[in-house]
This record gives structure tokens, sequence and C-alpha cells, in this order.
């Protein structure tokens, strides 16, 4: 007698670049999904703007996906979804940053799965990895290159392209909208690092939370004289325990080069994991892009399929913390005279910034003074740069970008 098959019905909220890859790989896998674990995943319903009718795409659904992005009404719609004792799975960074506590206590309310790998970081998995490999390792740091578009726009700086040239391409080959500014402020970075603190740390972190610095003002020649110093600029999201509390930012960062993500290159992503214990573990990949971004979102309906993790734990609060020690590379443009370096590390010194690496160059009737600070508290360094700023003999404003010190070569 042939074994009936059964189906799993996947309601699909959403139909852009993303749903419509998600319904045709969804036709691939379907059958190697059903050899393994005895359900054919078919898609039920599909809710457009102009077509579909969520009540009746809930009813027939066991599982909603949520590919529609914005806050409103995907919000709407996944907890109506998870109230009615359906799974979700969605891909809506925006939405999970902020309003992951009421999502998350709604899923674990109602005891259903609520997936969202596809909204941080692309095709890597490091929401899995956390909730799951990681969820007895006590973590102390994450680094995150959490935005391919402005990786692209960097590395093509870093091999010679100015900022608007390196945008103008990231924008012809499709990595970068019409409207770049989520991702060249940082916003979008920021959205992800909030969810991966969240996840790591377990204390509620909204988009408003995490301090988020753009691209937009770096200059080709910072990443030339960095150069000489070893170091590559990449725009890092970072999370860490600081000073009993919990840190979460994002900012243009340099790395020396025995970083593992100083050879993140191109639109990949990345994300690197401390702890004592594990010392430090990275994990790369495509960042965006229909098809991994559905592959990704097509492992997460799997995932609830057989079972896959709970949402997260009620959170732990942690003072959220912003004044904290960093290195700093500082560019000055300066007259070319023999007191200017005195006079700049004297201010330095008076603040406890004390210097690194310094690269001195003469410009005829000007000088360019790069430095490499040791680590200081951000509240020195800016009090420090604000009477540096006042010397006659500043050319521009000066500039001033952090420094990731460790290595793990
Ligand atoms: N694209 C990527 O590479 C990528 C990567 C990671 C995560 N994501 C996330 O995935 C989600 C979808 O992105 P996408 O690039 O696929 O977007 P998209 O191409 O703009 O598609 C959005 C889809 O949602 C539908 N939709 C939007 N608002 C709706 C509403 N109010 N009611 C009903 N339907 C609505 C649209 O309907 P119409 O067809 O009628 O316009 C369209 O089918 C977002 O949360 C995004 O952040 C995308």
């Amino acid at each position: 007698m042939p074994t009936e098959r059964r189906a799993f019905n996947v309601g699909l909220l959403g139909h852009g670049t993303v749903g419509s890859a998600f319904s045709e790989l969804l036709v691939e896998r379907a059958e190697e999904i059903e050899r393994f674990n005895g359900l054919r995943p078919v898609v039920s319903g599909v809710l457009t703007r102009s077509a579909g009718d969520f009540e009746e795409i809930l009813a027939d659904a066991e599982l909603i996906v949520e590919v529609m992005g914005g806050i409103e009404p995907a919000r709407a719609h996944l907890l109506a979804a998870m109230r009615s004792g359906r799974h979700v799975v969605t891909a809506n960074k925006q939405l999970l940053s902020q309003h992951g506590e009421e999502l998350y206590e709604a899923a674990r309310e109602h005891d259903v799965r609520l997936r969202f790998e596809a909204a941080v970081a692309g095709t890597v998995p490091v929401v899995r990895v956390l909730e799951e490999s990681l969820s007895a390792t006590p973590i102390e740091r994450i680094h995150g290159i959490v935005n391919g578009t402005t990786n692209f726009i960097l590395s093509e700086m870093a091999n010679g392209m100015t900022y608007e040239q390196a945008l103008a391409e990231a924008q012809r080959i499709g990595y970068a909208e019409a409207d770049p500014s989520d991702d060249v402020s940082g916003r979008d970075a920021a959205a992800k690092m909030a969810i991966l603190a969240r996840l790591a740390f377990g204390t509620p972190v909204r988009l408003e939370d995490v301090r988020y610095e753009g691209i937009e003002h770096l200059q080709r020649d910072d990443l030339d004289y960095a150069r000489e110093l070893d170091l590559g600029l990449k725009l890092i999201g970072t999370a860490e325990r600081r000073e009993g509390g919990l840190s979460v930012s994002v900012h243009p960062t340099f790395l020396y080069s025995g970083h593992p993500l100083a050879a993140i290159s191109g639109s990949f992503n990345a994300v690197t994991v401390e702890s004592e214990t594990i010392t430090e573990i990275t994990l790369s990949g495509p960042g965006a892009g229909g098809r991994q971004t559905a592959s990704a979102v097509l492992g997460d309906v799997v995932s609830v399929m057989t079972g896959g993790a709970r949402p997260p734990a009620p959170p732990l609060p942690l003072e959220l913390v912003t004044d904290v020690d960093s290195a700093f590379y500082l560019h000055l443009d300066v007259a070319d005279r023999p007191s200017v370096l005195a006079a700049v590390t004297k201010v330095l010194g008076e603040h406890d910034v004390s210097i690194k690496s310094v690269v001195q160059r003469g410009l005829g009737e000007n000088a360019r003074l790069v430095m490499v600070t040791h680590p200081v508290r951000e509240s020195s360094l800016r009090a420090a740069m604000a009477r540096v700023g006042e010397f006659d003999f500043l050319r521009s404003t000066p500039r001033t970008i952090r420094v990731i010190e460790e290595e793990f070569v």
C-alpha cells in the first residue's frame, strides 16, 4: 500500500525578491525535504499588496513565512499567526530590532517557533550558532561585518576608488538600492547588531539603543595611510560586555591584517564570536541576494518542521554602556612647522592618550600626521581632540576612526 503523503502548508506573506525565490526553491527542494522528515512543504497561499487574503492564508497554514518587510502589517500578521498557534519564520530585521521582545514573548506564550536566520548577516548561520551551538558558552564579544553593500564599497575604496565611485559601482551591480541611506548610514547594520546582541547576551537591545556611524564621510587617503600601518577599514558592528554592562555599536573601524574580519571582502558578511572558552570562531558567507536569503528562510522552515530551537528566553537586563575604551586612528592636516608634533602629543598626553604608531608626511607648506593610539576611554579622546582642534596650525577638522587591536594569528 503506498504511504500517504502529508503536506506541510506554508503561508507566504510577500512575493518580491526573497518571496519569489523562496517559492521556487521550495518546489525544487520539497521532495528532498519530504524524504528525510516525511512531510512535504507546499506554499498554500501568497499575500502581496494586490493579491491574497491574510485570514484565508492563515486558516490554511501551519507556518507563516513573512518576507514583506516593514513594521506594519508584518508585526500584526506575525502576532496574529502566533496567537492562533502557527509557527513563524521572518527575514525582517527592522521588525525584530524594534519589536523583538513582543514577538519573542508571543512565541513563548503560545509555544510556537519563531525563526529569523535570514534577518541577520545574509546566509551566515550565526543565529542558529548563537541559539544552539554556543548556548552554553559565556560570550564576551561579537564583531560583525553584517552589511554587504558597505563592505563592497569599502573593498572598492581599498582598491583605489573614491566613495562616490564605489557607491555608483555598487548601485550598477545591484548591491546598493537607488536610495542607499539605510546601508551607508550604518542603520541596517545597527538593526542586525541589536538582534545579535539580544541573542548573545540575553539583554533586550532595540535599534535606538545602538550607536551607529556610517561610511559616507570616509576619505580614500585614510585607507592609504592606514595601509602603511598594516590596517584595513571595515564597517564593524560590535556587541561586548563592558564595565559590567553591554555596549552595542556600529562604526567604520580599522583592523590589523591578523584579524579574521580583515580578509572579508566584497559583498560578503562575517561574524566573529569571542569567549574565554572557545577563544574565537568566525562564520562568513554571501551577504544577501534573493536566492541566498531564500535558502536561509527555507532552512528555518525545515528547522521548524523538525522541531528546531525555542524562542529566546525571557530577557536578563544588563545596563547599556556607551563610553568605552578603544584604540583610535587620528588624521591631522597641519602646517609643516617644527613644534607641531610636540604640541599635539602634549595635549594627547594630558588626556591619557598614548601613541602607538605615527606616520608623518610633508606636503609642501603643510604636513599630514597620522597616528594610532593605545586603547583610551572615548570621552578622553574626544576631549583631547576638541583641544587639538583649537590649534591655529590645523588645516582641516581632525578625523578619528576606531581601531580593533586584537589579532588571532
Ligand atoms: N532582498 C534581500 O536580499 C534580503 C536579504 C535579507 C533580508 N531581506 C528581508 O526580506 C524582506 C523582503 O525583502 P525583499 O527584498 O524580498 O522585498 P521586496 O522585493 O520589496 O518584496 C516585498 C513583497 O512584500 C509585499 N508587501 C509589501 N508590503 C505589503 C503589504 N502591506 N501588504 C501585502 N504585501 C506587501 C510586496 O507586494 P507587491 O508585490 O504587491 O509589491 C512584495 O511582494 C525584508 O524584510 C528584507 O529586509 C531581504
